[in-house]
């Protein structure tokens, strides 16, 4: 691999460079390695989307974390925000400060207005777990439905209900209840049909399931507003609104997990507004606090009104620094519209991705919406055979060459394009540049 320079990105060394080399190897040494599959670089700082690793290369980021510094890294208003936040009030617990209150409001505010109230938290599993709670508790039954391909954490009833078999492994039995049933997941459809002629016979199928597993007490539904850890899999257009139909027809309660998508990323603040879907409970997560860890669930107030005094709380969730990030970011987002900025640069990369697909023999499918695409890397497009490695490749060929990227995929081998939402054209060219040439290396 030869070192390159281009304008953004700039590396000057063979990687991992000398001092990254040396904390990679401190860091074995001391922590659990445990993490997935990332490029052989030590960050040390990043603005925008530019992250500068501690040997100085520069590299475009198309990860923004994962899917977290949705306003670019380190925000000159969020950084500013958080420090006048720390040097006043770091955690007072479920005592009142106002950094929340504003939160609370500005969340309200942006959410559609079905959704009245809301609750904060501090990591997406916790958000979830506390829609999985809820809607057992509103409901007073236990049975939750899900999707293949889901996943929604590693705490106990995410990973319950999640659909990918990675997390569970290893850990026996996961939650009772839990009834999953396909996604529509079209480039490699389960039912073996088509999107164009199956009339989503993967909703039909839900009964089927529903007759086979269900005691009768079910609950209600979770599922992702598109599948993240799987693939970046989106959902046919109508296929939500007829999903949300399914679960009203059955008075069931209607969970949405936007941690991932949360704030902007699909081009809309909320994925959910694509379709005017109208969940009882969203996850929020991620991008909420745009790196500072942040979460919540936004509800109808008669759902989450069923909690009681004492019967939700979070160590962190709700700190005043937490609520600080979270109301610059609303203000960042709205202020520079880039939600907007979203959709337009990711017109511009669907169409170069598109092109680069034709001309490349792996890339086997190109998919997703505003600022969250995913690329599924294949040994044969006409068998579909999945390429993990050749995606591993790719990822180191691409930070080289001066591009960060990550994997996703039932399989592993989906190329996660998701810059931080405030990527300029010139820099999404300069990436796409990088990455047509990463992956022509292969
Ligand atoms: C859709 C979705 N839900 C929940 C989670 C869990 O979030 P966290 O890692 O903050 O607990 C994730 C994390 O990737 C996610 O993508």
């Amino acid at each position: 691999m030869g070192t390159e320079t281009t304008a953004a990105a700039r590396v000057h060394c063979q990687l991992p460079g000398p001092r990254s080399r040396e904390l990679f190897e401190r860091w074995a040494k001391v922590e659990a390695q445990c993490t997935g599959y990332q490029a052989r670089v030590c960050w040390d700082h990043a603005n925008g989307v530019v992250v500068t690793d501690v040997d100085g290369n520069t590299f475009i980021d198309w990860t923004s974390g994962v899917l977290v510094t949705n306003v670019g890294h380190s925000h000159p208003r969020l950084v500013e925000a958080v420090q006048t936040a720390c040097a006043k009030l770091m955690n007072n617990y479920e005592c009142l400060n106002e950094p929340r209150v504003n939160a609370a409001e500005k969340l309200v505010q942006i959410l559609p207005a079905h959704l009245d109230k809301c609750f904060f938290l501090s990591t997406g599993s916790e958000a979830t777990e506390a829609c999985i709670r809820l809607m057992k508790r509103k409901s007073g039954k236990f049975e939750v439905i899900s999707f293949h391909g889901g996943f929604h954490g590693r705490t106990y009833a995410a990973l319950g209900a999640g659909g990918l078999a990675g997390p569970k492994k290893g850990y026996g039995p996961t939650l009772p209840g839990s009834i999953r049933v396909p996604f529509p997941y079209c480039y490699r459809c389960p039912f073996r049909a088509s999107p164009e002629t199956c009339d989503m016979l993967c909703l039909d199928y839900l009964d089927d399931a529903v007759r086979a597993n269900s005691t009768g007490s079910l609950a209600g539904v979770i599922v992702e507003a598109y599948l993240g850890a799987a693939g970046f899999i989106f959902a046919p257009p109508g296929w939500f609104p007829r999903l949300e139909q399914w679960i009203r027809d059955r008075g069931l309660l209607f969970t949405l997990d936007e941690v991932q998508s949360s704030f902007g990323r699909t081009g809309k603040l909320f994925a959910m507004e694509w379709e005017n879907l109208a969940p009882d409970l969203v996850a929020l997560g991620k991008g909420i606090g745009s790196g500072v860890p942040a979460s919540g669930v936004a509800a109808r107030g008669e759902v989450i009104g069923v909690l009681g005094p004492g019967e939700m709380s979070s160590t962190m969730g709700g700190n005043p620094v937490a609520c600080a990030a979270v109301v610059a970011v609303v203000d960042i987002m709205q202020s520079e519209k880039l939600h907007d900025n979203a959709l337009r640069m990711g017109e511009v990369m669907k169409a170069r991705l598109l092109q680069i697909q034709e001309k490349s023999p792996y890339a086997g499918d190109v998919r997703g919406r505003g600022l969250v695409m995913g690329v599924e890397l294949v040994k044969d497009k006409k068998t579909k055979e999945p390429a993990p490695d050749l995606t591993r490749k790719l990822i180191d060929v691409a930070a080289q060459n001066g591009l960060l990227i990550g994997s996703v995929g039932v399989f592993g081998n989906v190329i996660r394009v998701a810059p931080p939402l405030v990527i300029s054209e010139a820099e999404t060219h300069e990436s796409l540049d990088i990455f047509e040439k990463s992956l022509a290396q292969l």
